[in-house]
């Protein structure tokens, strides 16, 4: 094995599209595959990292090695998330959550009705917002060390106002920007491009990569903001 910047650190990483039911059988998801999750969470064993993988609907089996929670929609994934996170040196986040959910999850199959029909939907719960409200109010308890928390911020235009509007927003130590309609990025693809923000600006830009290159990349840029590694 290589160096093991991640060894006795515990990490909790998020993967794949939620799914947002409106009956049995019908649900609203997106095109994540879960491959950019799985890669950080197999590049985090690798680099030693005790590994749990929050997984909403994916494509393909996650790697071996780490532990595999199931968290299909927004609500269920916020819960998995903070129930772990008292626990985790690091979070990153790179399951796409639906912002908006059915109001109404009906119990059996809908009927074929009307010749149009309105679906009415309501926001789901922000994970990465209430992960930056916890942190907030641990530090002013003081109770112990906040865990280092990475988002993703998926873009088709003006990718580096709105990477820097959700970096402050949500309170993350960095948000991995990537233009979804670039090819070779973002959404499905092996590979991805990305820019990694800071509060300070630009501090990492990556050029078409895979996933899992991408993702040794993004974790030793945490360890060693994080003062993990020796050079940190
Ligand atoms: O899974 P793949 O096919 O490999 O594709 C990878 C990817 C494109 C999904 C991934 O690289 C990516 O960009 N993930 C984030 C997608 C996304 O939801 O972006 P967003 O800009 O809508 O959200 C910003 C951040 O807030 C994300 O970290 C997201 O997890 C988080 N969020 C969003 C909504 C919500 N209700 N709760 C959240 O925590």
């Amino acid at each position: 094995a290589g160096p093991q910047p991640l060894a006795g650190r515990k990490v909790l990483v998020t993967a794949g599209g939620t799914i947002e039911r409106l009956d049995p059988v019908r649900y609203i998801t997106n095109d994540s595959s879960g491959k950019m999750g799985f890669a950080l969470a197999e590049a985090a064993r690798e680099l030693g990292a005790d590994v749990t993988l929050v997984c909403a609907r994916t494509d393909g089996p996650p790697p071996s090695g780490v532990t595999v929670v199931k968290a299909p929609s927004a609500e269920e994934m916020l819960a998995a998330v903070m129930e772990r996170l008292p626990e985790a040196d690091a979070v990153v986040k790179a399951a796409a959550v639906a912002d908006y959910r059915p109001a109404e999850r009906h119990e059996h199959k809908m009927k074929k009705g009307a010749e149009t029909m309105t679906l009415t939907l309501v926001r789901t719960p922000d994970i990465l917002q209430a992960i930056g409200d916890w942190r907030r109010a641990s530090d002013k308890l003081g109770t112990r060390r906040a865990p280092f928390v990475v988002g993703f911020a998926a873009e088709t235009t003006d990718v580096e106002r709105h990477a820097l509007d959700k970096l402050a927003r949500k309170r993350c130590d960095l948000i991995v920007a990537n233009d979804v309609s670039a090819q070779g990025a973002g959404f499905g693809s092996d590979t991805n491009i990305v820019q990694v923000y800071g509060k300070e600006g630009l501090v990492l830009s990556l050029e078409q990569q895979s996933k899992r290159l991408v993702a040794e990349r993004l974790w030793q840029l945490i360890a060693q903001r994080a003062g993990w590694s020796a050079d940190g």
